[in-house]
């Protein structure tokens, strides 16, 4: 089948790549100049396991093709996929800009039938919205021209994308034709053969489903930080605990983590969509508030623990920074707690040295060259000359460090631990003074 997908981000070119792997004569389309010639060399801008290869034999094959043409696209595909971004506006709601544009542009070039994919996570009413668009479009050039918009959500997970589109848990459709339905069940047959893994539902249930599925996770997240923060104060174990609740298969072990907050570009800003969305209908989503709340002074918690532990004395001091994506697996840092962290230790006059194996670019991006930030080769090097070690993100390799080096490359040998990866008695044992998330008590060496 042909298909076309505007947008080449993380979702885009996932989709992309998959849907091309599968036999499909796929074209993707972005107004990034400079990311289409990237990807028309071989290059692929995010970092995001399998993507790379999978991308590099379809182009060789030449089931998969990119460029910034939007007539190109319109007329190549059957299926128009939009996988553009929607980022937060000022006042919390999904930013469409980026939707309705691609929307404008398909109706300026569209001739044939053709079934518009809504794959960006979108408030729901954004397919009417398209539809307009599109409509108001062909009203201009004087033209009618048949075409459905459907909803169809993605829930890959940065990280592990390749495998969520290829196995995925369900694919969500959203159409009130049923012609349309029957038209992504055969695009999505490869994916859907072990068991019928299509929910097809009315447009708006799809849309909010998105949000619904986004926010529950979230708030698990941020649940389990609030339980944190409690056992922290009355000398529990966050850790014990977790183990203790997710034994119970109500509730069950994944998403319980406590750590530095969620960041990433999906959790915070779906959530507070969804609450802005609900603020319009004149509901007031209190537990949605909440969970960004709670979320916020989630991120802050290791500020605050470091300046506690240098008695607020941090001008001058240095920190070694483990971690800086958002996650492990991806080198996305949008709203990353690394980001909250560095920025509140630079405003006191500490300096950062960090280590990501995989984020590094994106560092570089985001904050080019500063006196206050080296970005090292390696987790050893960070650590050269520095007062303490923060760990960030819980990448594998972080999970099992030389100890002993690490003591004695620390000037003072303090760990502060944002995911909880070590055992705080095997530190203390080692001499290390050891800070956790909701670890009851501060472990000091005897
Ligand atoms: N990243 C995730 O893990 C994830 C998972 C599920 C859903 N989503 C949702 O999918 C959507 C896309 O997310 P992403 O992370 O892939 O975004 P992204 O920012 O990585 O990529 C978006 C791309 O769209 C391009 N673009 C913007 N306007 C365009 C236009 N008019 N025509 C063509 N291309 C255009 C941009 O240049 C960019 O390359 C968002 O709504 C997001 O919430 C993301």
């Amino acid at each position: 089948m042909k298909v076309t997908i505007f947008g080449s981000g993380y979702v885009g070119l996932v989709t992309g790549a998959c849907l091309a792997e599968a036999g499909n004569d796929v074209l993707c389309v972005d107004i990034d100049p400079q990311k289409i010639a990237m990807l028309q060399q071989g290059e692929v801008p995010i970092y995001e396991p399998g993507l790379c290869d999978l991308i590099r034999t379809n182009v060789a094959s030449g089931r998969i093709s990119f460029t910034t043409d939007v007539s190109t696209g319109v007329a190549h595909g059957l299926f128009q996929f939009i996988a553009v971004g929607t980022p937060p506006d000022e006042d919390g709601s999904a930013d469409l800009q980026y939707v309705l544009a691609v929307a404008r542009s398909i109706g300026e070039h569209l001739e044939d039938y053709r079934v518009i994919v809504d794959k960006s996570t979108v408030p729901v009413g954004t397919a009417d919205r398209v539809h307009v668009a599109i409509q108001e479009a062909l009203t201009q050039r004087g033209l009618t021209v048949e075409y459905d918009v459907v909803s169809n959500p993605e829930f890959l997970k940065e990280g592990n994308a390749i495998a969520d589109f290829m196995k995925p848990d369900r694919v969500v459709v959203g159409t009130d034709n049923p012609r349309t339905a029957e038209l992504l069940r055969l695009l999505y047959a490869p994916f859907n053969r072990n068991h019928d893994r299509m929910v097809v539902m009315d447009i708006r249930s799809a849309e909010l489903t998105k949000y619904a599925a986004n926010a529950m996770l979230a708030t698990k997240i941020s649940f389990m930080n609030e339980m944190a923060n409690i056992a922290e104060r009355v000398g529990a174990d966050i850790e014990m605990v977790r183990q203790g609740i997710g034994s119970d298969s109500r509730i069950g072990y994944s998403f319980i983590y406590p750590g530095a907050g969620f960041g990433g570009s999906c959790f915070p800003k779906d959530v507070r969509a969804l609450g802005h969305t609900s603020e319009q209908t004149g509901y007031d989503a209190a537990l949605l508030k909440a969970v960004s709340e709670v979320n916020q002074k989630q991120k802050h918690l290791l500020f605050k623990k470091i300046e506690s532990h240098f008695n607020g004395d941090l001008d001058g001091k240095v920190l070694s920074l483990w971690g800086l994506a958002f996650k492990p697996g991806t080198d996305d840092m949008r709203e990353a707690p690394s980001r909250v962290l560095m920025e509140e230790l630079w405003a006191v006059g500490a300096r950062v040295q960090a280590y990501d194996p995989q984020a590094m670019e994106e560092a570089r991006r985001i904050y080019g060259k500063r006196a206050d930030l080296t970005l090292c080769q390696s987790h050893e090097q960070a650590l050269e000359n520095s007062d303490a070690l923060v760990v960030i993100t819980e990448w594998q390799e972080f999970r099992s460090p030389d100890f002993d080096q690490l003591k004695q490359a620390l000037r003072h040998p303090v760990i502060f631990d944002g995911r909880n990866i070590y055992d705080p008695a095997w530190l203390q044992q080692l001499g290390f003074t050891y800070y956790g998330i909701g670890r009851g008590c501060r472990w000091m060496p005897t």
